[in-house]
């Protein structure tokens, strides 16, 4: 990290979730852990093409540098990180296009290390009903690329449903995927 950075006084809330983990405001000491999971495999990369893979230094400075900088309140897009009771940083979710009283979208990745301990569906829950309270928002949606097998297991074991498949809707290293729609409602 190049320069000193102001620190928001405004971080997002912690969510407490289970006894294995909670979901917490970034801190500057996560760093190292983003560099070393999002430098295990490109599987993140080719599902969430805004993380860059090899996730290199200056990725992690500007990432850093966004997320401990950026104020909660009015914002309508915020990011926790999925902090392990050990004070580990294993993860990421967050909301975006937050419209409050309507809805907003939800989106997450898990460090390979600790795939297949369910705890993405669980945070993604928490997560949702945490925005339906602070938010009012009346309905979670999220999207997949076809083919992500896991993520889809990931969202019905948080409770949502498969709402509708966008026909070669998004294009990933020159080829063409279709993407599919999730819908969580406040009332299920
Ligand atoms: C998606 C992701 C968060 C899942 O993390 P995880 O820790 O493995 O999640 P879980 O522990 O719930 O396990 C995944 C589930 O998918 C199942 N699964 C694994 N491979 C699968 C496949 N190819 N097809 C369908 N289901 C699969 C597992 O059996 C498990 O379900 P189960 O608990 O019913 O047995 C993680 O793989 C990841 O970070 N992927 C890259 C980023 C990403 O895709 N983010 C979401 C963008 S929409």
């Amino acid at each position: 990290m190049t320069g000193p950075i102001e620190l928001t006084d405004d971080p997002v809330p912690t969510i407490p979730v289970d006894d294995e983990f909670s979901l917490t405001p970034a801190r500057w000491e996560d760093r190292a852990a983003h560099l070393e999971h999002l430098n295990v495999s490109p599987l993140i990369h080719h599902y969430l093409a805004s993380i860059p893979y090899p996730y290199t230094e200056a990725d992690a400075d500007e990432w850093m540098r966004e997320i401990l900088t950026r104020p909660y309140t009015g914002c309508d897009e915020a990011d926790w990180t999925i902090r392990l009771a050990s004070g580990e940083a294993v993860g990421e979710c967050w909301l975006l296009s937050i419209l409050r009283g309507n809805r907003a979208e939800v989106g997450y990745w898990m460090a390979p290390a600790y795939w297949g301990r369910g705890i993405p569906g669980r945070a993604v829950r928490a997560l949702s009903l945490f925005a339906m309270r602070e938010f009012d928002c009346r309905k979670i949606v999220a999207t997949i690329r076809d083919g992500n097998g896991r993520s889809r297991r990931v969202l019905e074991k948080a409770g949502f449903a498969f709402e509708a498949t966008l026909r070669s809707h998004t294009v990933h290293e020159g080829r063409s995927y279709d993407v599919h729609y999730f819908g969580l409602w406040r009332e299920s």
